[in-house]
């Protein structure tokens, strides 16, 4: 395996700040070979579990999400459970071996489109351990004029909130005690295609409309340190698996990929 070349300035800036952009993390081929299969995919129904945005109009003007795609799509698990990913995730997480937690497919249609609310991702999950983190590919150019991330550097280190009602909004800088926005500068970051940000989980995110007549195609691999427990708090990846609680979320269904 070809690794990448990722410098240790770069891990420290990913500690440091809780996100780092990385140019070229696909080849050009492998680009358009998941490019293609994305745009494939959009419109391909699946089964609840995996179109979970599925009969959710007003999500879906902020995202149409297809969850764990790597279950049911051959040609999509190569990259999910792609190795030099998985090595750059591991290294940025200082982790000693990392798990997939899911994938997702998370396209921002044009016309009544919606930003992404500020949030955390851990409050989402049934996890009682941090150091999770996303990696976040665009598989077009992005900028702030058809979604593009945006980070508020340094957010990591505040703990977990409350989740953010993605639908309904809420401020979540008031969640952050004797805080407002004022307090908070979040940083856009434009992308070109094959390119990637990774963030930690606890990180505070966001994503402005897609103001462009083209969708915004993402294509996201959530990571997390082998040994994360599962706290039995329901959530779409784990409904009807009857896993344990205070268990480690383990076995093929969350297999170590780095
Ligand atoms: C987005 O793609 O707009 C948001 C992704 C995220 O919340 O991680
Ligand atoms: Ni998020």
């Amino acid at each position: 395996m070809q690794s990448y070349p990722l410098t240790e300035d770069q891990i420290r800036d990913y500690q440091e700040n809780g996100f780092i952009a990385l140019p070229g993390v696909l080849t050009p081929d492998e680009l358009s070979e998941l490019r293609a299969i994305a745009e494939e995919i959009l419109d391909t129904p699946y089964e609840a579990r995996v179109e979970t945005s599925r009969n959710n109009a007003e999500y879906e003007k902020i995202f149409v999400q297809k969850v764990n795609l790597w279950q049911v799509e051959e040609r999509i698990r190569k990259f999910s459970l792609h190795p030099r990913l998985a090595e750059i995730a591991r290294k940025l997480a200082g982790a000693e071996h990392i798990r997939i937690w899911h994938d997702h497919l998370l396209t921002k249609k044009p016309g009544d489109s919606k930003p992404t609310a500020w949030h955390q991702d851990r409050p989402y999950w049934p996890h009682n351990d941090t150091g999770q983190l996303s990696m976040w590919i665009a598989l077009q150019d992005v900028d702030t004029r058809n979604g593009c991330m945006g980070f508020v550097p340094g957010s990591h280190r505040l703990g977990p909130l409350d989740p953010v009602n993605l639908v309904n909004p809420q401020d979540l800088y008031p969640h952050v005690e004797g805080k407002t926005s004022e307090d908070f500068q979040p940083v856009f970051v434009p992308l070109k295609a094959g390119d990637c940000t990774f963030h930690n989980a606890l990180t505070f995110h966001g994503a402005g409309a897609n103001t462009t007549d083209q969708p915004r195609l993402a294509f996201v691999v959530i990571y997390m340190p082998d040994g994360t427990l599962f706290t039995g708090s329901p959530h779409v990846v784990t409904e009807g698996l009857n896993l344990p609680a205070g268990e480690p979320l383990s076995g093929d269904l969350f297999p170590i990929v780095g």
